[in-house]
């Protein structure tokens, strides 16, 4: 028979715990919430009460039912009140002792046949269960932040958990609206053990000055299709709680160098800056608990915006003139590939001349016919009308030769991602253009210098790189040398600006910011599918349900292909000689087998339909 959880209880009442209280009394089950002291106690029922408030500001709730529901929660200090509940979730911070002495505390005070269970984000649940005489009625529930709105639990089962548990367990997650993923006990389960490899590398960004905070959350958010940037993530998780995970990972995950706790996150715990909870983190809040970002003393003068009210675009609009400096007012892309031919577009859409080269490769013919493709469909979809689409091509001058640039104000070379080609085309541009004009690569993975140093003029030669797919992203990472002037950095930005993209300008690294942190993490996943721990499936909705992700890590790797992935590992590998950045096996051989992902039919997924 299965159990009937009528009344449980939830221990901790912080950043996860309120949560978890809210979720259960939403669902009609009556909640003991247990703290250590009053004045705890009176935070988390102020955070339950901020919670519901809102939901019923925003018309998620109604009032009667928000009455409801803080009636079913019963707020009390210590343990024994946990008497009569049919299951127990713990939420105290991420201390083994302190959870194997709450769990022992536990078992003594709770009814025998009561399960009790830990919403750990990476220590051992084993270790955790042993503390008990109960070992088999001991599991994992790990809920995500904010536990009312994320879908995903992770139900995790240690090799004494009995079935009957974990079939119950699993039985009030879905009576609670939840999707759960049952797995084994290992550190940082599915979610954290993909996530916060990525979070730690954000910190070691800011941390070594790479980028600014804005411009590292505004990547992953407009680069990377995130719903949020990881300081920003960091800063709601909580920067104590991440500690300790990371903490726990790299001691228990197999020492990987890239979970060990970057020291910044360190010294910011110690100076009590622990993200939103404490009023301050990577930024600067309303109030502890509030989660409004206001401006600080790191705020970039020319905005004093908060990341997440970041604007989409910083200006220009179709079809306008350049808001850009006047000297920049035609532009040469050499290029008949993917990346050229979306920008022949995005330039030409923004009143640029644009002078289509086709270097030495091909005949544009493919590239015309491309772009007046895709201006057709936007009429069609009603994104331009008729008249700009004409304007537009009248804009372009089809298979310019390299001689023809020698009066352009910008050039952007899309060609092939290798390096000698680029760099004698480069060498060519240097011969042909006139002084000071800004000669930009978009290489996504050779270093911008090697190309910058064929030419006799290295201060004018910059990346600006288009995250894929570049039609639709509003981003354009600028990459800046060792050589670049300030003068060509801010030239670039006036453009990307009137191309109505936003901007982050970031060093002549590996990877830049998006993909030197995007790739790594889709790597990890790769990994940890190839070690049998859990499916395709599972990885993708974890990081959908747990993290909001718009999409999974295989449906990314199958749409930006399975080779171009590989090749980015590779090249982050080849830079920074981390063994934890080598590419998965599984990867390199589904490129070998030719599984390239959507383009061939297959990759981690069969897309053709059988
Ligand atoms: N923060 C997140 O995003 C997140 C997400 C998923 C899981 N978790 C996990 O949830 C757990 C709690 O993390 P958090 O971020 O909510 O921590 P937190 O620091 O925000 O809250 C912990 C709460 O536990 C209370 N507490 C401490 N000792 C206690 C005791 N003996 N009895 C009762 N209450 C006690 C504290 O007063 C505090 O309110 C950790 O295991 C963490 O790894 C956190």
């Amino acid at each position: 028979m299965a159990r009937e959880f009528t009344r449980v209880g939830v221990v901790g009442l912080g950043t996860m715990g309120a949560g978890i209280v809210e979720v259960f009394a939403r669902n009609g089950v009556d909640v003991v919430a247990v703290e250590i002291s009053e004045a705890a106690l009176a935070r988390g029922r102020a955070t339950l009460t901020r919670s519901t408030d809102r939901a019923v500001a925003k018309g998620k709730l109604a009032e009667d039912d928000r009455d409801a529901l803080h009636s079913r929660v019963d707020f009390q200090v210590g343990l024994d009140a946990l008497h009569a509940v049919d299951l127990v979730i713990e939420a105290v911070p991420e201390h083994l002792d302190l959870k194997r002495r709450i769990f022992a505390e536990l078992d003594r005070v709770c009814r025998p046949d009561t399960i009790l269970a830990t919403n750990t984000s990476s220590l051992s649940v084993t270790d955790i269960s042993v503390a008990t005489q109960r070992p088999q009625q001991v599991v994992g529930l790990h809920f995500f932040n904010p536990a009312p709105v994320m879908k995903l639990v992770e139900v995790v089962r240690t090799v004494v958990t009995a079935a009957d548990v974990v079939d119950d367990v699993e039985a009030l997650c879905a009576r609670l609206g939840k999707v759960d993923v049952t797995i084994d006990d290992r550190a940082g389960f599915i979610a954290n053990a993909l996530l916060f490899g990525y979070l730690n590398h954000a910190v070691s960004m800011f941390e070594t000055r790479y980028a600014t905070r804005e411009d590292i959350d505004v990547a992953m958010k407009l680069g990377g299709g995130l719903p949020m940037g990881p300081l920003a993530l960091l800063d709601l998780i909580g920067l104590d709680t991440s500690y300790e995970i990371l903490n726990t990972m790299y001691r228990h995950g197999g020492r990987d160098r890239r979970h060990a706790p970057t020291p910044l996150i360190r010294q910011m715990v110690t100076a009590g800056l622990l993200g939103r909870k404490s009023g301050r983190g990577f930024y600067t809040y309303e109030k502890p608990g509030s989660p409004k970002v206001v401006p600080d003393e790191q705020t970039p003068a020319a905005t004093q915006q908060a990341p997440e009210s970041a604007p989409e675009s910083t200006g220009g609009s179709a079809g306008s003139k350049p808001a850009g400096p006047a000297a920049v007012t035609t532009v040469g892309l050499v290029g008949v590939g993917v990346i050229a031919t979306g920008l022949v577009e995005v330039f030409a859409r923004a009143g640029y001349e644009v002078l289509s080269v086709d270097g030495d490769v091909a005949p544009t013919a493919g590239i015309s016919e491309a772009v007046r493709a895709s201006l057709d469909e936007g009429v069609a979809r009603g994104d331009l009308s008729a008249a700009d689409r004409d304007a537009t091509l009248a804009r372009i001058t089809w298979s310019a030769t390299l001689e023809q640039l020698a009066d352009v104000d910008l050039v952007v070379e899309a060609v092939a991602e290798e390096l000698g080609g680029k760099q004698a085309l480069f060498a060519r541009l240097d011969e042909i253009c006139k002084p000071g004009v800004l000669l930009a690569t978009t290489t996504s993975s050779l270093p911008v210098i090697e190309v910058a140093m064929a030419t006799q003029r290295p201060a004018d030669v910059l990346g600006l790189h288009f995250p894929d797919p570049t039609a639709r992203r509003p981003l354009v990472e600028v990459v800046r040398t060792v050589h670049t002037s300030g003068e060509a950095t801010a030239t670039a930005q006036a453009v990307c600006a009137a191309l109505g993209r936003t901007t982050v300008v970031c060093g002549d690294r590996a990877g830049f910011v998006v993909d030197a942190l995007l790739f790594p993490y889709l790597n990890d996943a790769v990994r940890m599918l190839e070690a049998g721990y859990a499916s395709v499936d599972d990885i993708d909705h974890a990081m959908k349900l747990g993290c909001g992700y718009p999409v999974g890590p295989f449906a990314v790797l199958d749409s930006v292909g399975l080779d171009v992935s590989l090749a980015i590992q590779r090249s982050l590998y080849r830079e920074q000689r981390e063994p934890g950045l080598a590419p998965a096996p599984l990867l390199e051989h589904l490129v070998t087998a030719g599984y390239l992902g959507h383009r061939t039919g297959r990759g981690f997924r069969d897309h053709t339909g059988r």
